[in-house]
């Protein structure tokens, strides 16, 4: 469980962003125990989850891959200390800039979408007088079951290579030189809590296996994709997410050949808990039938409430004491949809007082933005936040 400092995060000017650094070292080292008997397991980070450069450095100690979907999380990615022989550069429009940057640096694999994707590297590759390593992204047609925002592996969706156009990929790559195809690809959404999905992934791999085997062709690597969600409801007992159940799942249900190597790209199950926002109330403003409690942040520090209508538990840091109240918990952003939680239940809010919004690690602090010219918030780490000056 986190110990906030509350002495220090009065001194300092909300809202920013807070990072238990222990616990985000206990859940990697979770993470890695559960792969530790399979070496033939690997684990990319998904940069796009978090990409503040502490993040980083403790991934790249822990000897975490790094999995990317631009240009620029390939270069924090590497800034961050993580080597380009464990970076993976996915997404369904890489443009030429962010191929060639990703070519120069020698970056394992590129997660290919598309024919047309696949000659431009190939392109780009003979340019460089390099050759690329690419896996392709194959959409399994898995329903994720999660929501539908963040649902990636059915028909409808814009990622990946159809199923019917599996085999066809793979001759065309045959036939290109600077071309070396390393695997397959997969990821069917986020948040996902249940493993049925997973297992039915699996199956699936499985299936396009032996077609391709029966083709005559054969991968090095089998990428899973992400998705593995967190506790958002319990985030204070319930921490660490279950990753021993992810990776029992796949060792039970996937069938890897001699010498395969299974990879993985987790996201929010790695940073989600370890970060937390953090606001102060402005105002207690009764209104009709119900009670705002507004706050110095909005959808603009954390959106996900508003995009997806996720919650983020709150606590009331300063005032845990307080009679329980019901009030609406929202940002000062001139829009409607700027709520994080309609009737919640928390000690009574008053002016000053510090909320925290758990489970923030994850698609929190990476999708601030600045509308209604707001600063991007600041982040502290557990290890490093005494140093801090204030003033
Ligand atoms: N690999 C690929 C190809 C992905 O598209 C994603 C996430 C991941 C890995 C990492 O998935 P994770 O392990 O974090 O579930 N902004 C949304 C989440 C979008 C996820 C996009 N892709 C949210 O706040 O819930």
């Amino acid at each position: 469980m986190t110990h906030f400092p509350i002495n220090k995060f009065k001194e300092l000017r909300t809202p920013f962003y807070y990072y238990d650094m222990s616990l985000l070292q206990e859940t990697v080292a979770s993470a890695k125990s559960a792969i530790s008997e399979r070496p033939n397991y690997h684990i990319h980070y998904a940069v796009k989850a978090n990409s503040n450069r502490p993040i980083l450095n403790l991934m790249a100690k822990n000897g975490i891959g790094a999995d990317c979907v631009s240009g620029g999380e390939v270069q924090a990615a590497l800034d961050g200390g993580i080597p380009a022989s464990q970076v993976v550069f996915a997404g369904v429009g890489k443009a030429d800039w962010e191929i060639k940057l990703a070519l120069e640096a020698n970056i394992s694999c590129f997660n290919v979408e598309s024919v047309p994707e696949l000659e431009v590297i190939n392109t780009l590759a003979i340019e460089a007088g390099t050759e690329a390593r690419v896996a392709f992204r194959i959409n399994p047609e898995v329903d994720a079951h999660t929501h539908a925002k963040i649902t990636t592996g059915q028909a409808e969706n814009k990622f990946g290579i159809a199923i019917a156009d599996m085999l066809p990929i793979f001759e065309r790559a045959s036939k290109l030189s600077h071309i070396k195809v390393m695997g397959l690809h997969f990821h069917i959404g986020s948040q996902i809590l249940q493993m049925a999905p997973f297992e039915a992934l699996a199956e699936r791999v499985n299936q396009l296996q032996a077609q391709l085997e029966a083709a005559g062709h054969h991968v090095k690597t089998i990428n899973v994709g992400g998705g593995l969600g967190i506790d958002y409801l319990h985030p204070q007992t319930n921490p660490i997410p279950d990753f021993k159940s992810y990776f029992d799942c796949f060792a039970a249900t996937l069938r890897l050949r001699e010498g395969q190597e299974l990879h993985c790209e987790l996201g929010r199950s790695m940073v989600g808990q370890s970060g937390y926002m953090v606001s102060s109330v402005l105002y207690l403003k009764k209104g009709v039938n119900r009670q705002f409690a507004i706050l110095d942040a909005g959808f603009t520090e954390l959106l996900r409430p508003a995009l997806y209508g996720s919650v983020h538990v709150a606590q009331n840091l300063t005032s845990p004491q307080a009679p329980i109240s019901t009030v609406d918990i929202v940002g000062p952003i001139c829009e409607s949809s700027d709520v994080f939680e309609k009737e919640a239940h928390l000690p009574l809010p008053q002016r000053g007082d510090l909320i925290v919004f758990n489970s923030a690690g994850a698609y929190g602090e990476i999708m601030a933005s600045t509308y209604n010219c707001r600063q991007l918030p600041t982040a502290y780490y557990s290890d490093t936040i005494d140093t801090v000056e204030t003033h």
